[in-house]
C-alpha cells in the first residue's frame, strides 16, 4: 500500500507553493491540550453508533465531561469503504451498518450532551487501516465534515512511511490545513505522521494543533524491546519528548498518543500486558505534566473506580490546562537515569514537580529547589496531588519515599520569597 504516492514532482511543486504562501494558518484552536476520548485503542476499527452513544452517555454521568474530556474522537474505521477512492467514487460515506443515521446525527448527538466530535482520515489513497483516505479531495472532505459538525481531526499519514520525504508530508499537512480553514468551522487538527521527519519542526507553522511524536504506545509501562518492534511504552514515550518541549505550547502541542489508563492488558487492538494501578497513575500524571493532550482510549463504561479515580484527579488535569502551556522538562536525574525530577513553572508562578521512579525498588527522593528549580525560595510549601494534602513550610530539601514505578506529583509555592 503506498499511502502517499504523490509524483516527486507534484510534492516538490506543492512544497514549494506551501513554503511560499504567506497565508496565517494558525486557526487559534487548542490553546490548552484537547481532553477527550478516542475510539483507537481500545477497539481499533470495531465501533459503531451505539458504542459511541453509550461512550458520551456515560463520560456525561461519571464526571469526565466535567473534568473536561469533552472531545469524542472517531478513529479509523467509521469509514463505508475500504480501498481506494477511484474504486468508490462521491463523497466519503459513513459504514450505514456501524453508523445507521450517519456522523451529523451523532455530531448533534453529542453537541446536546456537551461535547465535540472528532473524525478521522489521512492523505493517502487509503488510511492506515485501508479505509479511503482523502487524497485529492482535501476541500470536498473538509467541507463535507464541517457541514456534519465535526470539531476534530486526526490526519494520519500512517507509521508504516518513515522514509515519506519530508517536503512530501509537510505540503499534504499543509493542504488539509488551508482545507479546514476554508470550511469555516472551528476544527482542531492533528497532524498526525508518528513522529517522523521531525513534524514538531514545521507541523505548528503548517496549522497543526498537534502532532505524534512517536510511534503507537503499548499497554506497557516498560517493556524492554518492545520499541524495537514498533511500539512505545510509556517510559520510551516520556524519553521520546525529552528534548522536543520547546515545540510545544498554546495551540500546538507534541502529543505522546491516546492514554492506556484503565485497558488492563485488554486492548482489542494494542499490544501490551496492561500496567498496575500505580503505573497507570504515574503515566497519567506524566502526560499531565508534559502537556500532552488527554484523550482516553479504554471502554469508559466498563472503568474500574480506581482508573476513573486517576482520570478524574483534577488537580492533575489543571498541570495540563495551565494557561501558560509550559511542558514539564527533565530538570534533574540520577547517574543510573532510575529516578527523574521533572518540572515546569505554572501560570500563577508556583511549580509543578513529578519525583519519577523508574526503577524496579522503593527508593527515598530529595527536591532541593535551588538546585533541581533553580528558584531561591527560602521558605515553601508543598502539595501532594495525589494525596491532596498540604505539607511544610520547608526551608530544607524536601525527601519523600516513591514506590518502583510511582510519580509523587507536588505543586509547590513560596512561602518567603528571595534571600540574596
Ligand atoms: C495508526 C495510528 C493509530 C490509529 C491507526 C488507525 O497509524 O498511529 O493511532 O489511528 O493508525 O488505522
Amino acid at each position: 500500500m503506498r499511502l502517499l504516492s504523490l509524483s516527486f514532482l507534484l510534492s516538490t511543486c506543492l512544497a514549494v507553493v506551501a513554503q511560499n504562501s504567506s497565508s496565517n494558518l494558525n486557526n487559534s484552536l487548542s490553546l490548552t491540550p484537547a481532553m477527550g476520548w478516542s475510539s483507537w485503542n481500545q477497539f481499533g476499527d470495531s465501533i459503531n453508533e451505539q458504542l459511541i452513544m453509550e461512550t458520551i452517555d456515560s463520560m456525561d454521568k461519571s464526571g469526565l465531561k466535567e473534568a473536561g474530556f469533552i472531545y469524542i474522537n472517531l478513529d479509523d474505521g467509521w469509514q463505508r469503504y475500504k480501498g481506494d477512492r477511484k474504486d468508490h467514487p462521491g463523497p466519503l460515506e459513513a459504514d450505514p451498518v456501524k453508523f445507521p443515521s450517519g456522523i451529523k446525527a451523532l455530531a448533534d448527538y453529542a453537541h446536546s450532551k456537551g461535547f465535540k466530535l472528532g473524525i478521522y482520515s489521512g492523505p493517502g489513497d487509503l488510511t492506515c487501516a485501508g479505509y479511503t483516505g482523502s487524497k485529492d479531495h482535501e476541500s470536498e472532505d473538509a467541507v463535507l465534515w464541517a457541514s456534519w459538525g465535526i470539531d476534530h481531526l486526526k490526519y494520519d499519514s500512517c507509521c508504516s512511511h518513515a522514509d515519506a520525504p519530508q517536503a512530501e508530508v509537510q505540503a499534504v499537512v499543509r493542504t488539509m490545513s488551508l482545507a479546514l480553514l476554508s470550511s469555516s468551522r472551528p476544527i482542531v487538527y492533528h497532524a498526525c505522521h508518528c513522529g517522523w521527519v521531525s513534524v514538531w519542526e514545521w507541523a505548528a507553522a503548517d496549522g497543526a494543533n498537534q502532532w505524534r511524536i512517536g510511534q503507537d504506545i503499548s499497554d506497557d509501562f516498560n517493556y524492554p524491546g518492545n520499541r524495537e518492534k514498533y511500539y512505545f511504552d510509556v517510559l520510551d514515550m516520556l524519553d521520546r519528548g525529552a528534548n522536543l518541549t520547546q515545540y510545544s505550547g498554546p495551540g500546538h502541542w507534541n502529543d505522546y498518543d491516546m492514554l492506556i489508563v484503565g485497558l488492563e492488558g485488554k486492548s482489542g487492538q494494542l499490544v501490551g500486558t496492561g500496567a498496575s494501578d500505580v503505573e497507570y497513575r504515574t503515566h497519567f500524571s506524566m502526560w499531565a505534566m508534559v502537556a500532552s493532550p488527554l484523550l482516553i482510549g479504554a471502554d469508559v463504561r466498563t472503568l474500574s473506580n480506581t482508573s476513573l479515580t486517576t482520570l478524574l484527579n483534577r488537580e492533575i488535569i489543571e498541570l495540563n490546562q495551565d494557561p501558560l502551556g509550559k511542558p514539564a522538562d527533565v530538570a534533574w536525574e540520577s547517574a543510573d537515569k532510575t529516578q527523574q525530577i521533572y518540572a515546569k513553572v505554572m501560570a500563577d508562578d508556583s511549580y509543578a514537580v513529578a519525583l519519577l521512579n523508574r526503577g524496579g525498588a522503593t527508593a527515598d527522593m530529595n527536591l532541593n529547589l535551588r538546585r533541581d528549580l533553580t528558584i531561591p525560595w527560602d521558605k515553601y510549601r508543598v502539595r501532594d496531588l495525589w494525596k491532596h494534602e498540604d505539607k511544610g513550610p520547608y526551608d530544607m530539601p524536601y525527601s519523600v519515599e516513591v514506590m518502583a514505578h510511582e510519580a509523587k506529583i507536588l505543586r509547590i509555592w513560596p512561602v518567603e520569597k528571595t534571600r540574596n
